[in-house]
């Protein structure tokens, strides 16, 4: 298939490019949009054989359902059966922005894109292409990541293009989305409302609005055999590069002194911009370490760097837990396959008299 692309970065400006592209959407054809987290695969959402070429231009398996993009908050109406006080009250201090919720679904969402579940996740983009793309198209449109399904998802229109090229109409470019990871999903269908995935909209955000929040499981732990999932997404090997991640639990010395043993000299190192000046020859930063947005921002396109290096061995700083680290501890601990080891730092002795020149001197050792 010849893949066309427009550019949409200034969508006010380009609105020729927007009504080509929605024309192909009207058609039931797969087209790349820009969003403010990473960029998505879409398709009118009531056009099952359109929403089903999805599945196969991503090699996603059917039972992992999609996000349903609006324009407008009234578009609810025509996706969820039931539009519950919180939602409303969540969509005005949230939307547009990345945030989908879940929701009961009307009849004519169809199986293919709620993954034959009772249910409908929807959100409501802040980017202007992604704006001017659904409102063209007319429709509310389901949209996946625009990656090759296990891959990291696409932050630029350059990594859609790797994935996507030939498989599909067409890809729009709208510039390098600014948060980096996917949006925050909260189901409002369960008793409590549950946090399914973590994204830049905090679990204290959702709080503040909602009053508790519980966190999945399946968030920061891996399945155990048999366990169900409330997002099928959860169940899948998920953005994970060619080479084999591990994470470093320990402090920043504790990883410095670990990048310099002897066996992991010519391995690569996942790092925050700190970590630099004590690195190896081999390293890939992602963000700054007490700044949880540079590392969203900038997580995706540090694991497609890695492959493009050819790394195969890759040795990971572990961020914080905290606010926005949440969503990018949820990402890489499945970019490792949650694969840990773990050091710490035992202080031995003090070098030198105190003041200025005192230094302490640690010893590693390794716990798993
Ligand atoms: O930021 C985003 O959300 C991006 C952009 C393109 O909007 N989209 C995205 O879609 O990340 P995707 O398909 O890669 O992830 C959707 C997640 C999956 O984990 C899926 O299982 C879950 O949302 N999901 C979708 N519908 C659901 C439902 N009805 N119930 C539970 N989980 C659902
Ligand atoms: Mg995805």
């Amino acid at each position: 298939m010849n893949t066309l692309f427009f550019d949409i970065r200034d969508p006010e400006n380009s609105m020729d490019a927007v009504r080509q592209a929605a024309e192909l959407l009207q058609k039931g054809e797969v087209v790349a949009m820009p969003t403010e987290t990473v960029y998505g695969l879409a398709a009118n959402a009531f056009d099952r054989e359109a929403v089903a070429k999805i599945f196969v231009a991503k090699g996603r398996p059917q039972d992992n359902p999609l996000i349903v993009h609006i324009a407008d908050v009234n578009d609810l109406y025509l996706l969820a059966s039931e539009v519950p006080e919180t939602a409303l009250k969540l969509a005005e201090k949230f939307w547009p922005g990345p945030l989908t919720m879940i929701l009961p679904k009307k009849e004519r969402v169809p199986d293919v894109v709620s993954g034959g579940l009772p249910t409908v996740a929807v959100r409501m983009p802040s980017h202007k292409g992604a704006n001017a793309l659904i409102r063209a198209a007319g429709v509310p449109l389901a949209a996946p990541s625009a990656n090759i399904s296990g891959f990291p998802s696409p932050t630029e229109m350059r990594h859609v293009a790797d994935d996507m090229q030939g498989r599909i109409a067409a890809v729009c470019d709208g510039g390098n989305c600014g948060f980096g990871v996917e949006s925050t999903v909260i189901s409002l269908a369960t008793e409590v409302p549950t946090l399914l995935r973590p994204g830049s909209i905090t679990k204290e955000q959702l709080e503040s609005v909602l009053g508790e929040v519980l966190v999945d499981n399946a968030v920061l732990h891996p399945l155990k055999e048999g366990e169900t999932v409330s997002s099928p997404g959860m169940k899948y090997r998920h953005y994970a590069p060619k080479a084999k991640i591990t994470i470093v639990r320990g402090d920043a010395n504790a990883f410095h002194a670990f990048m310099k043993e002897e066996d992991h000299k010519t391995d690569f190192a996942l790092c925050f911009e700190e970590d630099v000046p004590f690195m190896p020859k081999n390293y890939v930063t992602f963000g700054s370490e007490n700044d949880p947005l540079s590392q969203t921002n900038r997580l995706f396109e540090a694991l497609r760097e890695l492959d493009e290096r050819g790394a195969e061995r890759v040795w990971a700083r572990e961020p914080s837990t905290e606010g926005v680290g949440l969503a990018v501890c949820n990402r890489l601990y499945r970019a490792a396959g949650f694969q840990f080891v773990t050091r710490r730092a035992y202080v031995i002795g003090v070098t030198g008299a105190t003041g200025a020149g005192k230094s302490t001197l640690c010893r590693y050792f390794k716990e798993s």
